[in-house]
């Protein structure tokens, strides 16, 4: 996903998240790892994510009239209570790689990626606190609630669930970060309540849809925009969006098929092929781009509340059109 305001804000990031994360030690240097600031044995590296929670809160609070400054501790704070949630989601889902890179615990073992994770959304709470008390609720409030979303999603691989629970799971794990990325801009710009309850269901929304997405490229997404293995989340039994919505969706004898075939671990590949053409046939795929898009169209009602500038509608709509193009035929 290439998109001019993630460029923008980049280099002022890198610059943000090396500080929050100097240190000589160990631990320090694999969270630089961790984040794509240097390689594994220490040295600088380019391999930072998309950062796309913490340009969110530096364009909102640009939109709203804010300086870069002043809310550069709420970006760099939720940008590391983000990758604090990766180096242990990586854990809880046995994944080796991330970013296209070896995951932190298998480098260094589970007890001390937990212990690096941990550090990580310490020195994250730490950050926010050079902000006001409103902006560390906000953050805890969002941690609170990523945290809550991933037991779910955990509890989840042990049974089968409907897609109204896998809403309930993505608002918690994935939308509280995106919720409070435009709430933070609200509250360093200090704009009325009202409106940062606005910002609050944009983000919400838009963080939904990403989830959405996210779980459609685990299954039909390329290495490249996936960071690990094409159906890699279908061989770990993922209860992610295609294969719930694949399960509520089939016939009876197909639901029988996917239980018998997901009680294998890992699953074979003959049933992994088997499922991707129950999907083909069950228009999974296109289900998901429409449930995609359903959660963009809440976030666009928010739209005529907040005082978005022209260039910054351009900006979101920009940010839209990124979201949905890997599921155009073209790039299939
Ligand atoms: C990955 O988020 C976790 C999800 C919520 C799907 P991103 O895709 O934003 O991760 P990076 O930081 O850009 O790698
Ligand atoms: C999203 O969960 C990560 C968090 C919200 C912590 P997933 O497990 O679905 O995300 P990826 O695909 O590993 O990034
Ligand atoms: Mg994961
Ligand atoms: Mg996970």
């Amino acid at each position: 996903m290439k998109l001019a305001f993630l460029d923008k804000y980049r280099d002022v990031l890198r610059t943000g998240l090396a500080q929050a994360l100097h240190g000589d030690d160990a631990t320090r240097q694999m969270l630089r790892y961790h984040v794509g600031l240097e390689t594994a044995k220490g040295k600088p590296a380019n391999a930072l994510g998309k950062l796309l929670r913490p340009s969110l809160v530096l364009f909102v609070a640009d939109e709203l009239g804010t300086d870069l400054g002043s809310a550069m501790p709420a970006a760099i704070s939720l940008e590391l209570i983000h990758n604090f949630s990766l180096i242990h989601d990586d854990i809880e889902d046995e994944d080796v790689q991330r970013r296209g890179r070896a995951t932190v615990w298998s480098l260094i073992g589970v007890a001390k990626a937990i212990n690096a994770g941990d550090l990580m959304s310490t020195l994250a709470i730490m950050e926010g606190t050079k902000a006001s008390p409103e902006t560390v609720e906000c953050l805890l409030d969002a941690m609170r609630d990523l945290v809550d979303g991933q037991s779910m999603d955990l509890d989840f691989e042990s049974r089968w669930v409907t897609l109204s629970e896998y809403r309930a799971m993505i608002q918690l794990k994935t939308g509280a970060l995106f919720r409070c990325a435009f709430e933070l801009a609200g509250i360093v710009a200090a704009v009325p309540p009202e409106i940062i309850k606005r910002l609050a269901s944009f983000g919400e929304e838009l963080g939904m849809a990403f989830q959405v997405r996210d779980d459609m490229l685990g299954v039909w997404g390329d290495k490249g925009q996936l960071g690990r293995p094409a159906g890699s989340d279908l061989r770990r039994r993922k209860k992610a969006y295609p294969l719930i919505a694949t399960h509520e969706r089939a016939s009876d004898i197909d639901r029988r098929f996917l239980e018998r075939a997901m009680k294998t671990k890992p699953v074979t590949d003959a049933d992994i092929e088997k499922i991707m053409s129950l999907m083909d046939r069950l228009g999974i795929r296109s289900d998901g781009e429409v449930r995609m898009r359903a959660h963009l169209q809440e976030a666009v009602k928010q739209l005529p509340y907040i005082p978005f500038s022209e260039d910054g509608l351009q900006t979101l709509g920009d940010l839209f059109e990124g979201l949905t193009a890997f599921m155009k035929p073209t790039e299939a």
